[in-house]
């Protein structure tokens, strides 16, 4: 079974809540969501190897570690994934971004896959799927799934906001990727949407319907 890790940094949940309001405007929405992508990185990167390295300092010889350098690649799922991508970027600054495009047909709340575009080294890269919203988990567990026929090492899973129900879908049918989550809510209502969640992250994003 794959980890599920709560972020639950006081900022992070401090900036989650504003993100909840449905008074937060499109500008603060889209600045908050990118913020807190920012501060789920440092768990998300937690497991960086470091190699050891001396330095001189003005004083003497120093031992230090750096980061030794792990192929990272970044997969948002679109529209809302996007979101999320900048703030991950500002840690991981060599990480290469490829784009699964994926929307939820309204009815049956299947995920209807619509655009993928993927760095040319992907599988040499250990990917981070990234997605505001983790609902039923059907988008999700879409997008992992077509990632692995391409040979493609998917190991995390990067939302804001899930349903239990989600977590445990994509805990079923992909044991082996981590979940990170700023919040884990309580249940998701009769439309598929998450209670209390936020609404629907494309529209409050880009400032759609
Ligand atoms: C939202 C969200 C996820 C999906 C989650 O996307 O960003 O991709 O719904 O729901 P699920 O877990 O039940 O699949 P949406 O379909 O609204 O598309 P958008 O990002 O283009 O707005
Ligand atoms: N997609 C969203 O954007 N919000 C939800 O609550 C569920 C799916």
């Amino acid at each position: 079974m794959g980890r599920l890790v709560i972020c639950d940094h006081p900022l992070i949940q401090h900036k989650v809540t504003i993100i909840r309001d449905k008074t937060t405007n499109t500008k603060h929405f889209r600045e908050l969501v990118d913020e807190v992508a920012m501060l789920m990185g440092y768990e998300l990167t937690r497991d960086l190897p470091l190699e050891e390295v001396t330095v001189e300092t003005p004083v003497s010889k120093a031992a230090g570690k750096t980061i030794a350098g792990r192929m990272v690649g970044l997969i948002p799922i679109l529209r809302a994934g996007l979101g999320m991508v900048d703030g991950v970027l500002q840690l991981l600054p060599s990480a290469k971004v490829g784009h699964v495009g994926m929307y939820r047909d309204e009815e049956t709340l299947q995920p209807v896959e619509y655009y993928v575009s993927l760095p040319t080294d992907v599988t040499e890269r250990e990917l981070i799927v990234i997605d505001p919203m983790l609902a039923t988990g059907g988008s999700a567990n879409a997008a992992i799934s077509l990632l692995k026929k391409r040979g493609c090492r998917p190991t995390k899973l990067m939302c804001l906001i899930a349903a239990p129900e989600g977590v445990k879908a994509v805990q079923e049918a992909h044991p082996d990727v981590d979940i990170y989550l700023a919040a884990l809510d309580e249940k998701l209502n009769e439309q598929g949407y998450i209670v209390p969640g936020l609404g629907d992250a494309g529209d409050r994003l880009y400032g759609t319907k």
